[in-house]
């Protein structure tokens, strides 16, 4: 890996946090033995990655047959990093097992293409994107404590943070969506009707949930309710790590509290530049 900055370093076109993988690791993902039944989250950060796991944990746990783990981070732990929650010993995990990622499809799991696990990808404005990601940077010891939010929208706008650019991300993701058992959803889909977006991704896991437990998973996915929640709220990630909140705010639109006219502009710019030619429909409000 080529150390690119203090926190971040660069492996097959893809930024990473220094410390949390290997070159060895990623590569290994290529021979990763992908089950029917695996279940994927796939994200760029700050999307809303443990808001959707909430919700596919407690639709999998009503539809029966998960298996009990301390917390949302070790029930789905991360396709790409080795942390050592488990030792990387995925193989030896029961079914079903479930995988959160924010890697790019290149770098995925080829046994993915066989179309028979499912991915959840989920997007976000980036506009509030950046927001979250520069509080998060200000707060998560790993990742470089930007100097200004114009810094790091900068360095956002040049991709030059954890994960690379938010615009290759959707793109990559956008053009070979064929070849997965993908659904889309949107942060502003769930903000928006929580209940739709919970009743899709129930029928795309082909969970058949009652009404009522429908219900159930929307009201443990509530901001307010998970954030009362000691298994999903992270704040089981030691304070020196982590000196915040991953909850935050939790709603869509801050970014008018924090981007200039012509910083949003240059986001819609490049929105058009890099996204512009993709059947991609975006609704943010
Ligand atoms: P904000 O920083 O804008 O508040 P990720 O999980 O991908 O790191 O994304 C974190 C973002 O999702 C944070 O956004 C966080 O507050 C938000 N989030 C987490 N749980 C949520 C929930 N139940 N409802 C709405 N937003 C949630």
């Amino acid at each position: 890996m080529e150390q690119i900055s203090d926190k971040l370093c660069r492996y097959k076109n893809h930024n990473f946090v220094i410390g949390f993988t290997t070159a060895e690791y990623i590569d290994s993902l290529q021979r990763f033995e992908v089950r029917d039944s695996d279940i994927f989250l796939v994200t760029y950060p700050k999307s809303g990655t443990i808001w959707t796991q909430q919700i596919i944990i407690s639709i999998c746990e009503l539809g029966g047959g998960l298996n009990e783990y301390p917390n949302n981070l070790e029930q789905m732990p991360w396709l790409e990093y080795t942390g050592g929650l488990e030792g990387q010993d995925y193989a030896g995990r029961p079914s079903p097992r479930l995988f959160a990622s924010h890697l790019t499809p290149a770098l995925m799991p080829p046994g993915l293409k066989d179309k028979k696990a499912k991915i959840v990808y989920v997007m976000r404005n980036p506009k509030d994107n950046i927001v979250s990601c520069y509080h998060f940077s200000c707060v998560f010891t790993s990742l470089e404590t930007p100097k200004s939010f114009e810094q790091f929208f900068e360095n956002f706008m040049k991709g030059n943070v954890g994960a690379s650019s938010w615009f290759d991300h959707i793109r990559d993701w956008h053009l070979a969506k064929d070849q997965y058992n993908i659904l889309y959803l949107t942060y502003e889909d769930m903000i928006l009707d929580l209940k739709t977006a919970v009743t899709k991704i129930c029928t795309f896991l082909g969970k058949n949930l009652s009404e009522a437990a429908i219900e159930q998973v929307v009201e443990k996915s509530t901001f307010k309710n998970m954030k009362k929640d000691p298994k999903a709220n992270y704040e089981f990630i030691p304070e020196e790590k982590l000196q915040g909140d991953f909850m935050r705010k939790g709603n869509i639109g801050d970014w008018k509290n924090h981007l200039t006219a012509a910083q949003s502009q240059r986001v819609d710019q490049l929105l058009q530049e890099k996204l512009g030619d993709l059947s991609l429909k975006f609704f943010w409000e």
